[in-house]
């Protein structure tokens, strides 16, 4: 059986007292034995204090970005083996914010997966469209390259360490959500893809999150969809109510 996860991706938001702040406000009203599994993504200088903070939790830290070697003189970069070694053990790749703003690749993301997976990190893949793409009727394929390009490397095996994240350029901090049909359209076409390169086993058991956009008031509409198990929240994450509004939408 596939997971449901909720995750937070806080960006380029929350100052140290601010991280510890908003955690403290999860951990009070994130309802005790929801079934969903809860992931926040504070920027990089609050990941350990993170992992301190929420020990005794069932809340999850995840890295928004790792460098793909293993170390060396790369100014400014943070290796797996530096998240790891802080007890973070998940990490977000391939973010349309990293594509656009920073100019990954996907061969560069592609070889970000294979250091991540080689220190046992889970993966949250994410992937998506832009708007011309959509206009155009090439949202398929669009995804279908990003999914080969960056992902279908891997074995079948490390499937198990692998969350998607479906999330259309369009509707990333805009306010302009998928329409739930549009969204589970989209999810079973990519359901239907790992099947194909995979096996129908690592197709079924594959959590797939939306999002862009994710609110309160359309998380349970999207989420109730099939193919759904999930969400990647970017700017409703930074507010306590709104984000466990979401947790408990699934
Ligand atoms: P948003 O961001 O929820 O603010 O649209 C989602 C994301 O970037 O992961």
């Amino acid at each position: 059986m596939r997971k449901k996860i909720v995750a937070g991706n806080w960006k380029m938001h929350k100052n140290a007292e601010q991280t510890k702040e908003l955690l403290n406000e999860l951990i009070a009203k994130i309802p005790a034995g929801i079934e969903s599994q809860v992931i926040v993504a504070p920027t990089f200088v609050n990941l350990a204090s993170a992992v301190d903070h929420l020990a005794a939790t069932a809340i999850g830290v995840a890295a928004q970005n790792v460098h793909q070697a293993e170390g060396g003189a790369f100014t400014g970069e943070i290796s797996a083996d530096m998240l790891t070694s802080v007890g973070v053990n998940t990490v977000i790749l391939g973010h349309s914010e990293r594509r656009a703003i920073f100019h990954e690749t996907d061969a560069l993301i592609a070889s970000k997966v294979d250091t991540a997976l080689k220190h046992d990190m889970t993966v949250i893949f994410c992937f998506g469209e832009e708007l011309k793409d959509r206009q155009s009727g090439n949202h398929f394929n669009i995804v279908e390259n990003q999914l080969r390009d960056g992902l279908f490397h891997i074995e079948a095996a490390n499937w198990e360490k692998v969350v998607l994240a479906y999330e259309p350029v369009w509707a990333i901090g805009t306010g302009e959500t998928a329409s739930p049909e549009q969204a589970q359209e989209m999810h079973e076409f990519i359901r239907e893809t790992v099947l194909k390169a995979f096996s129908k086993e690592v197709a079924e058991n594959v959590s797939i999150l939306y999002g862009g956009s994710v609110k309160p008031d359309n998380a349970k509409e999207i989420f109730s969809k099939p193919d759904v198990d999930g969400g990647l929240i970017g700017g409703a994450a930074l507010k306590a109510d709104d984000f466990v509004a979401i947790v408990t939408a699934i």
